[in-house]
């Protein structure tokens, strides 16, 4: 069963330099699995939120490519919020943790990288059955 103490900021490499900044991620280094999807979340209106659902399996690392936000992931029992806004921060959330992604600054850019393919079947959209399934030491 996962809380969110598994939940880890990742300070991916930065290559500083006068012609631009370089970062990276490679899978099984910065990423701690491999990554089979990529899927990034753009033009998101002033008050809306994202991402509010968990995964049976899927793990994520979320990355801030431009602009701000705000992370909350929630174990059922403990929540908290991780406000995401440089480019070399991944944030690592594994499976089964509810996650909503909040107060995204104008143009605010999220890459994220997933573990499986999408597979609707993986989500939990509703937050009941989250507590249902945490409850039984299912998630
Ligand atoms: P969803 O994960 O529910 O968005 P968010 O977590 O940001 O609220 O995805 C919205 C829709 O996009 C979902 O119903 C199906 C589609 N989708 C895919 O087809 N493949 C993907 O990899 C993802 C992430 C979403």
């Amino acid at each position: 069963m996962t809380t969110i103490n598994d939940v880890k900021i990742i300070e991916l490499p930065k290559f500083l330099d006068a012609r631009g900044n370089l970062s990276f991620a490679e899978n099984y280094k910065q990423i701690p699995f491999e990554i089979k999807r990529t899927y990034w979340i753009y033009d998101v209106p002033g008050g809306e939120d994202r991402g509010g659902h968990a995964f049976f399996e899927n793990q994520e690392v979320v990355i801030a490519l431009s602009g701000a936000f705000d992370v909350v992931v929630d174990d059922g029992v403990n929540k908290k919020t991780i406000r995401l806004d440089r480019s070399y921060y991944g944030l690592y959330i594994p499976q089964g943790l509810w996650r909503t992604m909040e107060n995204f600054s104008t143009n605010s850019f999220a890459l994220e990288f997933g573990s499986i393919l999408y597979r609707e079947e993986d989500y939990i959209r509703e937050y009941d059955d989250f507590l249902n399934q945490k409850q039984d030491g299912k998630i």
